[in-house]
């Protein structure tokens, strides 16, 4: 599928050149699948993290905040069922010594039979059977490097919430049902990663686990389903490239009871980057019985006690990043001529607008200074006066930055400037006094 792989590459060549996404420790040849967020990406990124805490936590009473840290005590894991059973089959090539999934889809014929051939090196009956290998990335804490000392980089944020739930529950005096939202790093040592920052071994996630009474679950459940669509209709992300994938038996989680993934259609075909599981009560049970600590809800209006049931919300921040990215990436021509345009959501692209002299001369560039300083206290804003003018808005489609604002000799004179629009190409004056308000409206949202 060439055109497949165009796509993608051209997207990650963009995604370079432009400042959004680079290779982790690019100089020594790069981290197999850890990449860091540049000028543009680390603003995109986190306007979604912002968007997302937002709609969570800020405009809910029912949602609350925490920031747990990513080492917890080896006996969490132990608990989730993490260290048992986050695994997945792993086979390793006797020849050439790479390792992959043994549900690989390159692999051809069993792993462990003399049949199966190994996808990179192509060696026929090299490839050991399936044995199961653990995803956690294991450290150790203090100066004694032995067994007692080991600790985990969390594989998900969510048991720092369920650990601290009464914690938040006492001190924020919230009832059942209410949630707990977390945004934070989560670390996995995935064996087959790739397709770009799709599957990472350190990535952010965006969790809230929501604790309500057994039995008022699946309710919940459809809610927040139907919530979490809404949220990203809402970031502009294409409708006909969205879908909700319900997990089969086999699919389902260790913890969970049913699953709904969100998948997008990527150029590289439909692939999850949301979940919406209702894990019930295992993690809190599990959490009851390993530490002895009573994890029960008392219902004042009843004086029932219970252990709560869960449903939980969790997106990848950085996979939700590359959605937006793949969803705004259009090539076009206009004019006669190629344009690369990202067409951000105006409220999370990583600039709001870009300022432009159109020459450095007759009291322009004054002028312009003057209209970025007071833009830039509201807005991520940028000042562009180098090259053509043309030049200027093609480097500004390609950051995404959904306005482009002109000074020219007009400007100088009558106080207005032309306001360009990323998308329609539509270009209007506004008095330069008004900006700020002509931004903001259509910033919202
Ligand atoms: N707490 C539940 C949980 O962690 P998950 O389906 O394993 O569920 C949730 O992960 C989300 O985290 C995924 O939908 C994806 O967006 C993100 N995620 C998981 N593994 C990832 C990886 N290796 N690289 C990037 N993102 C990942």
């Amino acid at each position: 599928m060439p055109e497949v792989a165009n796509v993608m590459d051209r997207l990650v060549s963009l995604a370079k050149r432009r400042g959004f996404v680079f290779q982790s420790s690019e100089i020594y040849g790069g981290l197999g699948s850890v990449w860091d967020y540049g000028p543009l990406g680390v603003e995109l990124k986190k306007n979604i993290k912002e968007r997302w805490w937002r709609s969570m936590v800020h405009e809910r009473d029912d949602i609350e905040g925490l920031d747990a840290a990513i080492l917890m005590h080896p006996k969490v894991w132990e608990a989730s069922g993490h260290l048992a059973g986050f695994t997945d089959p792993l086979v390793d090539c006797r020849q050439c010594k790479n390792r992959f999934r043994s549900d690989d889809p390159r692999i051809k014929g069993s792993p462990g039979q003399p049949d199966a051939q190994c996808p990179v090196c192509g060696s026929k009956g090299t490839l050991t059977a399936p044995r199961m290998f653990n995803l956690m990335f294991k450290t150790f804490m203090g100066p004694v490097e032995d067994a007692a000392a080991v600790v985990y980089l969390r594989p998900e944020t969510a048991q720092g919430i369920y650990v601290n739930y009464v914690n938040v529950l006492q001190s924020s005096r919230q009832k059942i049902p209410f949630g707990i939202a977390q945004v934070g790093k989560a670390f996995r040592n995935e064996i087959t990663p790739g397709n770009f920052t799709f599957r990472t071994r350190e990535f952010e996630q965006m969790e809230m686990q929501f604790f309500v009474k057994p039995g008022t679950d699946q309710e919940w459940f459809e809610f927040w389903r139907e919530e979490r669509m809404k949220w990203l209709l809402g970031l502009g992300i294409r409708s006909e490239r969205l879908r909700f994938h319900r997990h089969t038996p086999e699919e389902l989680a260790h913890y969970a009871k049913d699953a709904y993934d969100i998948q997008y259609e990527f150029p590289f075909g439909w692939q999850e980057f949301e979940g919406i599981h209702n894990r019930t009560n295992f993690d809190l049970s599990r959490h009851q019985e390993a530490s002895g600590k009573k994890l029960e809800y008392l219902d004042p209006a009843t004086t029932e006690r219970f252990i709560p049931y869960v449903v939980e919300t969790s997106a990848g921040a950085d996979r939700t990043a590359l959605v937006v990215m793949v969803d705004a990436y259009h090539e076009e021509e206009v004019g006669g001529e190629k344009r690369v345009v990202l067409r951000f959501h105006p409220a999370i692209a990583p600039l709001k607008a870009a300022v432009f002299p159109l020459v450095n001369k007759d009291g322009m560039p004054e002028l312009s200074r003057r209209i970025f300083d007071d833009l830039r206290k509201r807005h991520n804003v940028f000042y562009d006066d180098g090259g053509s003018i043309g030049r200027r808005y093609r480097r500004q489609d390609e950051a995404g930055t959904p306005f482009g604002i002109t000074i020219d000799g007009q400007s100088t004179q009558d106080g207005t400037v032309t306001v360009r629009e990323r998308d329609t190409l539509r270009q209007v004056r506004v008095a330069a006094d008004g900006l700020a308000g002509y931004l903001a409206e259509r910033l919202r949202g």
